[in-house]
């Protein structure tokens, strides 16, 4: 099929990539000059394991093409919009600027018969405006809304083969067909089994920011655990393990630390509660913005830990490894690593950070920050040091070589991904959260 990507950054740059594996001829369109110069060399303008090979793979194949020239959508008959929707700047409503641009953009070149396939993810009911904006503009053409559920390091992965497809089309023969259309696109996926939910928009919107919203809460929820652990002894690790067996809850998503970041949960739940009081709702998901202050809680916390630990934090040496929202990623878009960095220097404290990805990212937004190009060397002369993003490298560092470094064995677990029992054998004041 002849596949068109608007919007190349996290989510369009995956997809395109992942089209033109499965097959497809690809075109990429983007304002951005340097991105696409970079992805039209086959590299990734972001860390992203695996996505270089498929970059490369597809490029040399010659079915992949990056372009800041829009009028190269008119080559393909599914245009796919994948701009972001970031949360605006006046509030915690998503600025729906690129989507509604991008739109305009893409209507002036569609052609009778095209499909128009949403990604972004947008307040529900975005895509029945918008379909009457195609029906007015390019009646011929089709809309429908079909949500992406790709994790931050496993995107290639999740989107070759999601765990379920989700498609919002219309009703009638236009809807039906732009569901073939995409059983087409994803034939790989569908011949394998993959559940198709086939629904309308509103649906289709909603499933999106429902799973957020939900991922978001169990989150929460272990952090308000943890926070009645650290009141009264218990161990919110071993909680989970224990609630998590019950197959109704199940373990996964269930880490207590310093919470969920990145450019996705934060975001997706804060326009989701904007939305729901939009549309007189606002009770309904009132416990968004609870999920979203818990949340924010566990960042202060590290910060008030730091405190305790060195009895203040003005001159204090901290060493803190993590800076991207969770390992495996170089983005630091609200990662509580670098929010809780810079809350430290803020108050004082002389801060030097380091990450395996996330250091270019993080100097831009942080140059308070020192950044080190190791732990080694970002933990010496410390007098606590903290782990807030579980990188393999930094949860397997050994903690009597490491202790040999600093001024002071003491060590806070942001994300309780260390062995508390080795950390305290070689002499270290060992901090999880909730433990
Ligand atoms: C999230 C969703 O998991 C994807 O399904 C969704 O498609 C994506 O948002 C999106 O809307 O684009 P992602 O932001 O890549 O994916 O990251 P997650 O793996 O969900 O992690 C989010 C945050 O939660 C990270 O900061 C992570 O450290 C934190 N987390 C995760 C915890 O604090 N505890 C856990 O148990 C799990």
């Amino acid at each position: 099929m002849r596949i068109s990507v608007i919007g190349c950054g996290y989510l369009g740059a995956v997809h395109a990539a992942a089209m033109a594996d499965l097959g497809h001829t690809v075109v990429g369109v983007d304002v951005d000059e340097a991105k696409v110069a970079s992805l039209s060399a086959a590299r990734a303008p972001f860390f992203e394991p695996g996505l270089p090979e498929v970059l490369a793979s597809a490029t040399a194949s010659g079915r992949l093409r990056f372009t800041t020239d829009f009028s190269a959508v008119e080559d393909a008959d599914v245009h796919f919009v994948a701009v972001g929707t970031p949360q605006s700047a006046e509030g915690d409503a998503a600025d729906m600027r690129f989507v509604d641009a991008a739109f305009g953009s893409l209507l002036e070149r569609v052609k009778p018969g095209d499909v128009i396939v949403g990604k972004s993810t947008v307040p529900v009911g975005t895509a029945a405006r918008l379909a009457r904006l195609v029906a007015e503009r390019a009646p011929e053409v089709t809309l429908a809304w079909n949500p992406e559920f790709l994790r931050e390091g496993f995107a290639v992965k999740d989107t070759v083969s999601p765990d379920r497809l989700v498609y919002g089309v219309p009703g009638g023969e236009a809807g039906e067909r732009a569901a073939r259309i995409l059983d087409g696109v994803y034939e790989r996926a569908v011949a394998a089994g993959t559940p198709v939910i086939v629904t309308d928009y509103a649906t289709a919107e909603l499933v999106k920011v429902a799973a957020n919203a939900f991922l978001a809460t169990k989150i929460s929820f272990i952090n308000a655990m943890a926070e009645i652990a650290e009141a009264t002894g218990a161990d919110v690790t071993q909680l989970a393990d224990a609630i998590g067996h019950d197959a109704r809850i199940g373990r996964r998503f269930l880490n207590a630390g310093v919470g969920f970041g990145g450019g996705c949960l934060p975001k997706d739940i804060r326009a989701f509660s904007a939305r729901a009081r939009e549309l007189g709702r606002g009770d309904a998901v009132r416990f968004l913005d609870e999920v979203d202050q818990i949340n924010l809680r566990r960042r202060a916390r590290v910060v008030e830990l730091v405190r305790e630990q060195a009895g203040g934090l003005a001159g204090v040496r901290v060493g803190v490894l993590g800076l991207a929202f969770k390992p495996h990623s170089d983005d630091v878009r609200d990662s509580p690593a670098l929010d809780i960095a810079m809350r430290l220097a803020d108050e004082g404290a002389i801060v030097t950070a380091t990450d395996p990805q996330a250091i270019e990212n993080a100097r831009r937004r942080a140059p308070k920050v020192a950044y080190a190009t190791s732990p080694e060397e970002a933990v010496a002369g410390a007098d606590v040091v903290v782990l807030i993003t579980e990188w393999p490298e930094f949860v397997g560092l050994d903690p009597e070589v490491i202790g040999r470094l600093v001024t002071r064995r003491s060590i806070i677990d942001g994300r309780n991904a260390l062995d508390p029992a080795a950390w305290r054998a070689a002499g270290w004041e060992y901090h999880g959260l909730g433990r």
